[in-house]
């Protein structure tokens, strides 16, 4: 039963964002493969963070994969190298769409690292 309903849950979201005029389109930056599907992502990547951000400030278990400088890596836009800077930044889309407000990015980078490091960007 569970199953049943996680699985019909994973079925009916991308149904309803895909009928909504507004549904946010998040700049998913780069490219590559995500460090899990995209669908398991929308649904968990917050806890995935969480998980990790207490493995390293609690037990100083560093890992790069799921680290959110990995994240910034890829979802920067390639347009600017950011992902909050403009609307459809790929961290603020659907946060701003579902009113969940992240403030992580007040010590975090926001930036892809090239850019932190030169500024030749234009
Ligand atoms: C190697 C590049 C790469 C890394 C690293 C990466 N992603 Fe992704 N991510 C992608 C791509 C490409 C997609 C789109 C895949 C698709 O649509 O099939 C994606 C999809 C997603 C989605 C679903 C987006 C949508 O519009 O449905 C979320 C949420 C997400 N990623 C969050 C994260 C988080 C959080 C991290 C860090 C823990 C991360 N990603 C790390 C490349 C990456
Ligand atoms: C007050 C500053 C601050 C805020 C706000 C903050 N963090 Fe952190 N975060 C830190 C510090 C400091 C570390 C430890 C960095 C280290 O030792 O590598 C850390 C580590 C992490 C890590 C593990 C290391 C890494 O690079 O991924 C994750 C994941 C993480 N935070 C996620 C988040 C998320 C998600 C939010 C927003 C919900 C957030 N943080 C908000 C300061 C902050
Ligand atoms: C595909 C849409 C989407 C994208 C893209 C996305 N998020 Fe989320 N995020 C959500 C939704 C929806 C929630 C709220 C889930 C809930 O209500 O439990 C959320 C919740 C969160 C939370 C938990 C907030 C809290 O108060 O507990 C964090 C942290 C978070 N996201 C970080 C990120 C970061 C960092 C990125 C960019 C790497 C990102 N998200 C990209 C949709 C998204």
């Amino acid at each position: 039963m569970k199953l049943l309903v996680s699985l019909l849950l994973c079925l009916c979201i991308p149904a309803v964002w895909a009928a909504e005029s507004t549904t946010p389109k998040p700049d998913i930056g780069k490219g590559g493969q995500c460090v899990k599907d995209a669908q398991w992502m929308r649904l968990n990547h917050m806890h995935l963070l969480k998980h990790q951000r207490d493995e390293t400030v609690r037990k100083g278990v560093r890992e790069e994969q799921n680290s959110l400088k990995n994240c910034v890596e890829c979802h920067a836009s390639l347009s600017n190298n950011s992902v909050v800077a403009r609307e459809d930044g790929f961290c603020v889309a659907c946060h701003r769409y579902e009113a969940v407000k992240i403030d992580c990015f007040e010590c975090h980078a926001s930036k892809r690292r090239a850019t932190l490091v030169t500024k030749d960007v234009k």
